[in-house]
């Protein structure tokens, strides 16, 4: 091995130095000193290198692994936009004393339509097109559809919201996904005006959009109020008019009205005697809103960056 050798070589000059008379020591160290010199650079350079060698071979068979080393590409998880937005939103209403209902996702022919007051020759059918299952039901079309349930259950005085999944056969774009989130809510008593539906949605938007927004409604049509409204509420992104808001310093928000007197019958809620109102919103729009994304394809790509809030 030439490192053996090395070493040998230099300490045979060492020991040769040693045993020499004094007087000749200095001429045998004046010739001797400089291959001394070449032989330790070069057993230092050889050994390091061998110590490298063996860490490295260390190294690949994985017995040596600093765990105390931080990991530079860590990516930690978090919820899904429409999952805190969700949260937020029952948190709101529960805070507001609003039942916060599941309601399914698969509705009968009868709840998802006709308990809402679209007969079966009304054109709004044909606008909500959906998934029809073998057994007569649909995958609803609307959170609408759990009205009826929520009036047999907890009426004919309750509030309740009703947050979930809804599905159409949609044409896919930057705002049309065939399945898309929506929040019901509902509220029935013996006195409840057009004012507790603006007092509530004015509070519950301001908190969620951490922002002291203004209500306005405009008359608009739904086979299930009456009268019925078009919700738009002021603009968060500006006060002049924006591209988000069109211009128009209001950004439309959701639908609502009086809960129909044909929609409280079906539910078994006499009509003469108690009132409501009923409002829907699209909770993927609200998540688009908060959040700032303008694209509803990005909720289901799988695009970490961009759903990451
Ligand atoms: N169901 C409507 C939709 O899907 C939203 C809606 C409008 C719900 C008016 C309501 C309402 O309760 O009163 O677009």
């Amino acid at each position: 091995m030439e490192l053996e050798q090395l070493k040998r070589e230099l300490s045979e000059i060492k020991t040769k130095g040693d045993s020499i008379s004094p007087t000749e020591r200095a001429k045998y160290w004046a010739s001797a000193n400089m291959r001394k010199r070449e032989l330790e650079t070069l057993i230092l350079k050889l050994e390091t290198e061998q110590k490298q060698m063996a860490i490295n071979a260390a190294l690949m068979s994985d017995n040596l692994v600093d765990i105390t080393i931080p990991d530079i590409n860590k990516q930690e998880g978090s919820l899904h936009p429409i999952t805190m937005v969700q949260r937020e939103v029952e948190q709101t209403f529960a805070s507001m004393g609003f039942i916060v209902e599941d309601g399914g996702h698969i509705a009968t022919e009868f709840e998802n339509f006709t308990a809402v007051n679209i007969g079966e020759h009304h054109p709004a059918r044909d606008m909500q097109d959906t998934f029809w299952l073998s057994n007569g039901s649909v995958l609803r079309t609307h959170t609408s559809a759990t009205q009826n349930r929520l009036l047999k259950t907890y009426g004919p005085e309750f509030a309740a919201i009703v947050p979930g999944l809804c599905y159409r056969n949609e044409n896919l774009d930057a705002s049309h996904e065939m399945a898309f989130f929506q929040v019901e809510g509902m509220m029935v008593g013996k006195d409840i005006t057009i004012g507790n539906l603006l007092y509530f949605l004015k509070q519950a938007l301001t908190t969620i959009l951490r922002q002291d927004v203004e209500i306005r409604l405009r008359p608009y049509f739904f086979p299930y109020t009456e009268p019925s409204f078009e919700v738009d509420v002021s603009c968060i992104f500006c006060d002049e008019g924006c591209s988000v808001c069109k211009q128009t310093k209001w950004m439309e928000f959701c639908g609502s009205g009086m809960v129909h007197p044909n929609v409280l019958e079906m539910g078994g809620v006499d009509s003469t005697k108690y009132k409501g109102f009923a409002f829907g919103f699209g909770l993927t729009r609200l998540a688009m809103l908060k959040y700032g994304i303008d694209d509803i394809r990005v909720f289901n790509s799988g695009n970490l960056e961009a759903l990451k809030i």
